[in-house]
């Protein structure tokens, strides 16, 4: 038997909004087809933007959109993606299949996006082949209204106001494709870059640094203390894969038992990435000034069969929606450290919530859960002690639940992730003064998924618990994802 002890009177940080926020790279069908298909599209869209993908993005409400890499970031030049369309800049994407890159999606189209979604605009700016003046101008071009050329620029390309963007990051990678810096070096760099990214009117930027790949303990340490003082958060990106290494992944639809529960005990790991690298974090900053962020998260499987191996497209289960759902109770529960959050990607890369085919779109299992998880946004961390049973074996057990919980104008939110495959779970939820509002789950067999011939997964009313004093008995399915929604008595 599971236990889930709530406990409301345990109240601690706000789950900042940002933490269900997403990101989306010039990849693949990413950006073109997925989300811009261009205002003389066939396809329904309004200045270009798919019609289907943004209504479907803002039922989910997501907060924050990063753009426009990944790798890429730090081969783009934001000059070559404004202006005329006819006179932007061809180049060749050579990150992503060597494709040609026509630069019609860029800024403007970029922020034209976010005003749709009514989502923060992230962007994430060149160092790796840039310039410091090329990335102070661009804060420039976006955020001020003095009287210089790059401003009149601007308004000539169809903007007045300035958009006032906030959340800025500083390379991406730096360590990898962004340059193959040292921390050493990159800090300084950091230094020398965010001095001329300046505030203008009352747009306070969010300054970002790289942070570390995975468990490089190191690179987090030297981030902090020699330019610690410098940033306003620090990222970290970490995917689940499974296989011997990176060149020989699983697959997203075809695995096995054991390769399930390999992927779900690898997703756990983040818990403790996340624990370490703040520890770090702690000894540089411990009022918690400088937030980390985890802008690239989700599961990396194989690319499909016949589909561009640079394109990086998978299809997505619901063992991936489970490796979702223990992601963001991990994050829930790290809040007063961990500010944002963005999983990698949003359309047809790696863990996208969307899948595309020309007018054809698909809500993946992940989708969902982000859509049971929304209530979180913005609502207060509160006690939630979980007690598990172990499924899987050997080298993969893992816990069989994992959860967390939040309360938000008097409406507590229970998130459960339901790892076992095999039985259902038996969980008692010791929950003092509350009563169930709502329950609802996203529940299948860990290899189901939704395809553009049919849809089988989606949430579902969930009726299988009963109520006796202040305990509520779940019977969870195998591979399922819950949400409760508790009233106080
Ligand atoms: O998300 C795909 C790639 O993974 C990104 O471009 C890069 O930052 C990471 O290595």
């Amino acid at each position: 038997m599971n236990t889930i002890t709530l406990r409301p009177d345990d109240r601690h940080s706000v789950i900042d909004r940002n933490l269900y926020g997403h990101f989306s790279e010039h990849l693949g069908r990413c950006i073109y087809n997925g989300i811009y298909v261009g205002e003389d599209s066939p396809i329904p869209n309004v200045n270009g933007m798919r019609t289907d993908v943004v209504q479907a993005l803002r039922h989910i409400r997501i907060p924050v959109l990063r753009w426009p890499g990944g790798c890429f970031a730090d081969e783009y030049h934001w000059r070559d993606g404004v202006g005329p369309k006819e006179a932007r800049k061809r180049m060749v994407n050579t990150n992503w299949g060597y494709v040609v890159e026509d630069n019609s999606f860029g800024t403007h189209e970029f922020l034209e996006l976010c005003r749709q979604l009514e989502c923060a605009p992230y962007i994430n700016a060149n160092v790796g082949s840039g310039t410091v003046r090329e990335m102070s101008e661009w804060v420039e071009y976006l955020n001020s209204d003095g009287d210089s050329t790059v401003v009149l620029e601007r308004i000539a390309n169809g903007r007045s106001e300035p958009f006032g963007v906030k959340y800025w990051g500083v390379g991406n990678e730096s360590w990898g494709c962004g340059g193959n810096m040292r921390p050493e070096y990159y800090a300084d760099e950091f230094r020398r870059y965010q001095t001329y990214c300046r505030n203008y009117g009352e747009n306070r930027l969010f300054r970002i640094a790289c942070g570390p790949n995975t468990d490089d303990y190191e690179w987090t340490r030297v981030l902090m203390e020699r330019a610690g003082r410098f940033m306003d958060a620090l990222t970290m990106h970490y995917y689940t894969t499974t296989g011997p290494d990176w060149e020989h992944k699983g697959k997203a639809l075809c695995f096995t038992r054991d390769e399930y529960y390999e992927l779900l005990k690898k997703a756990l790991y983040m818990d403790e990435l996340v624990t370490k690298h703040s520890a770090i974090m702690d000894r540089y900053d411990p009022e918690c000034r400088v937030g980390l962020i985890v802008d690239e998260w989700g599961s990396w499987h194989q690319v499909e069969e016949g589909t561009n191996p640079g394109f990086l497209y998978q299809q997505n289960t619901m063992r991936d929606a489970v490796l979702a759902a223990i992601h963001l109770n991990i994050f829930n529960r790290h809040c007063e450290r961990v500010v944002m959050a963005n999983i990698a990607q949003t359309v047809n890369v790696l863990q996208s919530v969307i899948l595309t085919e020309g007018a054809s779109m698909v809500l993946t299992p992940t989708y969902h859960v982000f859509d049971l998880y929304k209530a979180h946004q913005g609502a207060t961390l509160i006690g939630c002690d979980v007690k598990a049973d172990v499924s899987g074996t050997g080298e993969w057990a893992v816990p069989d639940v994992t959860a967390s919980a939040s309360e938000k104008d008097g409406r507590v939110t229970l998130t459960v992730a339901h790892l076992g495959m095999d039985a259902p779970a038996e969980i008692a939820v010791e929950a003092p003064g509350l009563r169930v509002a709502e329950a609802r789950v996203l529940a299948g067999e860990p290899h189901a998924h939704n395809d553009f011939d049919a849809s089988p997964v989606g949430i579902a009313p969930f009726a299988d618990w009963s109520a006796e004093g202040d305990t509520v008995r779940l019977t969870v399915p195998p591979c399922a994802v819950l949400a409760v929604t508790l009233d106080h008595a």
